[in-house]
Protein backbone atom coordinates (compact mmCIF):
# COMPACT_ATOMS: atom_id res chain seq x y z
CA UNK A 1 0.00 0.00 0.00
CA UNK A 2 1.68 3.20 -0.79
CA UNK A 3 2.13 5.53 2.06
CA UNK A 4 3.33 8.82 2.88
CA UNK A 5 4.27 10.07 6.03
CA UNK A 6 4.48 13.74 6.19
CA UNK A 7 6.51 15.47 9.14
CA UNK A 8 7.97 18.95 10.73
CA UNK A 9 11.34 18.47 12.55
CA UNK A 10 13.29 21.35 13.93
CA UNK A 11 15.89 19.09 15.59
CA UNK A 12 15.77 16.05 14.20
CA UNK A 13 13.74 13.81 16.98
CA UNK A 14 10.51 13.96 14.71
CA UNK A 15 11.98 13.10 12.11
CA UNK A 16 13.88 9.98 13.40
CA UNK A 17 10.39 8.66 14.36
CA UNK A 18 8.53 9.63 11.08
CA UNK A 19 11.44 7.78 9.27
CA UNK A 20 11.56 4.91 11.19
CA UNK A 21 7.47 4.73 10.63
CA UNK A 22 7.94 4.88 7.06
CA UNK A 23 10.64 1.90 7.19
CA UNK A 24 7.95 -0.48 9.29
CA UNK A 25 5.57 0.08 6.75
CA UNK A 26 7.42 -1.26 3.85
CA UNK A 27 8.92 -0.06 0.75
CA UNK A 28 5.93 1.75 -0.94
CA UNK A 29 6.06 4.00 2.02
CA UNK A 30 7.99 7.64 2.24
CA UNK A 31 8.88 9.98 5.02
CA UNK A 32 8.87 13.89 3.48
CA UNK A 33 9.26 16.71 5.61
CA UNK A 34 6.40 19.50 5.37
CA UNK A 35 8.92 21.78 3.79
CA UNK A 36 9.82 19.63 0.76
CA UNK A 37 6.43 18.16 0.37
CA UNK A 38 4.10 19.57 -2.10
CA UNK A 39 0.21 18.39 -3.30
CA UNK A 40 1.94 15.87 -5.87
CA UNK A 41 3.02 13.81 -3.05
CA UNK A 42 -0.34 12.92 -2.34
CA UNK A 43 -1.23 11.00 -5.41
CA UNK A 44 -1.82 7.22 -5.05
CA UNK A 45 -1.38 7.83 -1.29
CA UNK A 46 -3.97 5.47 0.29
CA UNK A 47 -1.84 5.45 3.82
CA UNK A 48 -1.48 9.12 4.84
CA UNK A 49 0.42 9.28 8.66
CA UNK A 50 1.13 13.55 9.52
CA UNK A 51 3.53 14.20 12.94
CA UNK A 52 4.80 16.94 14.14
CA UNK A 53 6.13 18.19 17.26
CA UNK A 54 3.74 19.99 19.89
CA UNK A 55 5.15 23.96 19.51
CA UNK A 56 3.09 26.04 21.84
CA UNK A 57 0.01 23.27 22.18
CA UNK A 58 -0.10 23.22 18.62
CA UNK A 59 1.00 21.18 15.17
CA UNK A 60 4.02 23.20 13.26
CA UNK A 61 1.98 26.25 11.10
CA UNK A 62 3.53 24.91 8.31
CA UNK A 63 1.52 21.29 9.11
CA UNK A 64 -1.51 23.21 10.21
CA UNK A 65 -1.46 25.27 6.44
CA UNK A 66 -0.99 22.01 4.47
CA UNK A 67 -4.25 20.38 6.82
CA UNK A 68 -6.01 23.74 6.61
CA UNK A 69 -5.56 23.37 2.41
CA UNK A 70 -7.15 20.46 2.11
CA UNK A 71 -11.15 20.22 0.86
CA UNK A 72 -13.83 18.35 2.16
CA UNK A 73 -13.83 15.28 1.38
CA UNK A 74 -10.51 15.73 -0.32
CA UNK A 75 -8.83 12.46 1.21
CA UNK A 76 -11.89 10.40 1.10
CA UNK A 77 -10.90 6.67 0.86
CA UNK A 78 -7.22 7.41 2.46
CA UNK A 79 -6.77 6.04 5.75
CA UNK A 80 -4.57 8.59 7.82
CA UNK A 81 -3.13 8.72 11.63
CA UNK A 82 -0.81 11.18 13.27
CA UNK A 83 1.58 11.59 15.87
CA UNK A 84 3.86 14.28 17.99
CA UNK A 85 6.47 14.68 19.54
CA UNK A 86 6.54 16.73 23.06
CA UNK A 87 8.21 16.72 26.43
CA UNK A 88 6.74 15.55 29.47
CA UNK A 89 4.72 18.92 31.01
CA UNK A 90 2.10 18.40 33.27
CA UNK A 91 0.31 20.47 30.68
CA UNK A 92 1.70 19.97 27.19
CA UNK A 93 -1.13 20.68 24.69
CA UNK A 94 -2.13 18.05 22.01
CA UNK A 95 -1.39 18.27 18.38
CA UNK A 96 -1.48 14.91 16.99
CA UNK A 97 -4.97 14.89 18.32
CA UNK A 98 -5.91 17.98 16.31
CA UNK A 99 -4.17 16.66 13.27
CA UNK A 100 -6.21 13.46 13.12
CA UNK A 101 -9.35 15.26 13.96
CA UNK A 102 -8.37 17.66 10.65
CA UNK A 103 -7.68 14.69 8.14
CA UNK A 104 -11.10 13.11 9.62
CA UNK A 105 -12.76 16.33 8.67
CA UNK A 106 -12.11 15.87 5.38
CA UNK A 107 -13.16 12.27 4.90
CA UNK A 108 -9.71 10.53 5.98
CA UNK A 109 -11.00 6.94 7.60
CA UNK A 110 -8.36 7.53 10.88
CA UNK A 111 -7.42 3.69 11.90
CA UNK A 112 -5.45 4.15 14.94
CA UNK A 113 -5.27 6.46 17.84
CA UNK A 114 -3.03 9.71 17.79
CA UNK A 115 0.03 8.88 19.07
CA UNK A 116 2.66 11.04 21.27
CA UNK A 117 6.46 10.21 21.66
CA UNK A 118 8.53 12.18 24.42
CA UNK A 119 11.80 13.54 24.22
CA UNK A 120 13.66 14.35 27.12
CA UNK A 121 14.00 18.22 26.50
CA UNK A 122 13.32 20.65 23.87
CA UNK A 123 16.15 19.56 21.62
CA UNK A 124 15.39 15.91 22.63
CA UNK A 125 16.89 13.28 22.46
CA UNK A 126 13.91 10.84 22.40
CA UNK A 127 13.27 9.29 25.74
CA UNK A 128 14.59 5.30 25.46
CA UNK A 129 12.17 2.90 23.84
CA UNK A 130 10.64 5.82 21.57
CA UNK A 131 11.91 4.33 18.42
CA UNK A 132 11.22 0.61 19.25
CA UNK A 133 7.51 2.16 20.12
CA UNK A 134 7.43 3.87 17.02
CA UNK A 135 7.94 0.59 15.32
CA UNK A 136 5.17 -0.98 17.24
CA UNK A 137 3.29 1.99 16.55
CA UNK A 138 3.39 0.93 12.75
CA UNK A 139 2.99 -2.52 13.07
CA UNK A 140 -0.34 -1.59 14.69
CA UNK A 141 -1.64 0.44 11.92
CA UNK A 142 -0.39 -2.66 9.63
CA UNK A 143 -2.98 -4.67 11.72
CA UNK A 144 -5.79 -2.26 11.73
CA UNK A 145 -5.86 -2.43 7.69
CA UNK A 146 -6.28 -5.86 7.72
C1 LIG B 1 8.97 27.17 20.73
C2 LIG B 1 8.69 25.79 21.31
C3 LIG B 1 7.46 25.53 21.87
C4 LIG B 1 7.16 24.25 22.40
N1 LIG B 1 5.94 24.01 22.95
C5 LIG B 1 5.65 22.78 23.45
C6 LIG B 1 4.37 22.49 24.01
O1 LIG B 1 3.45 23.31 24.03
N2 LIG B 1 4.16 21.25 24.50
C7 LIG B 1 5.13 20.28 24.48
O2 LIG B 1 4.88 19.17 24.95
N3 LIG B 1 6.36 20.51 23.95
C8 LIG B 1 6.64 21.75 23.44
N4 LIG B 1 7.87 21.99 22.90
C9 LIG B 1 8.85 20.90 22.84
C10 LIG B 1 8.81 20.29 21.42
O3 LIG B 1 7.68 19.51 21.27
C11 LIG B 1 10.11 19.56 21.13
O4 LIG B 1 11.08 20.53 20.92
C12 LIG B 1 9.96 18.67 19.90
O5 LIG B 1 9.24 17.51 20.22
C13 LIG B 1 11.29 18.29 19.30
O6 LIG B 1 11.01 17.72 18.04
P1 LIG B 1 12.03 17.90 16.84
O7 LIG B 1 13.36 17.40 17.32
O8 LIG B 1 11.50 17.06 15.74
O9 LIG B 1 12.08 19.36 16.46
C14 LIG B 1 8.17 23.25 22.37
C15 LIG B 1 9.42 23.51 21.78
C16 LIG B 1 9.69 24.75 21.25
C17 LIG B 1 11.05 25.01 20.62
Amino acid sequence: MKSLVIYYSHFGNTRVIAERIARQLGEESKAISIDSFDMSYLKGVKLLIVGSPILGWMPYEKIQTFLNSLKPGELKGVKAASFDTRVKLFIHGDAAAKISKKLEEVGADIVIKPQAFYVKGQSGPLFPGEIEKAKAWADMIKINLR
